[in-house]
């Protein structure tokens, strides 16, 4: 069983937690699951896009730390701000580095 546990994240500029962050090697696996229970909502069973955009090669578009704050920041609403510690975060992006 998965799921996020609660790490107050005050600041998505906070770049300890960024840092902490970039230096995991998260699990595409493990963030596959956390995608599937948190934002297949509105991205997508397949991150192709719903209510929110195809995920597919954002990581082209974006780097991991404006990733991050997208995930973070809740700066762009409908989507909200995920509070996520740093090792779900990595599994996160992983998994969306995997998705071509
Ligand atoms: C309530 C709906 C909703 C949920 C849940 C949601 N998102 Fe989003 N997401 C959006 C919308 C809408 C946008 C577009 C925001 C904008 O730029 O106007 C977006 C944008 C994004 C972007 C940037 C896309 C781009 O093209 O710039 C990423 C990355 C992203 N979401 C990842 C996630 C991840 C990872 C999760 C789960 C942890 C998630 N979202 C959950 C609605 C959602």
């Amino acid at each position: 069983m998965i799921c996020f546990s609660i790490f107050f994240v005050n600041n998505h500029e906070n770049n300890k937690y960024i840092i902490e962050t970039l230096k995991l090697n998260g699990s595409a696996e493990e963030g596959d699951a956390l995608f599937k229970m948190n934002c297949v909502g509105c991205h997508g069973i397949t991150a192709r896009g719903l209510v929110g955009p195809d995920l597919h090669s954002i990581t082209k578009r974006l780097n991991d730390k404006e990733i991050i704050k997208q995930v973070t920041g809740g700066l762009t609403p409908p989507m909200p701000s995920f509070e996520i510690d740093p090792v779900n975060m990595s599994n996160l992006l992983n998994y969306l580095h995997s998705l071509e």
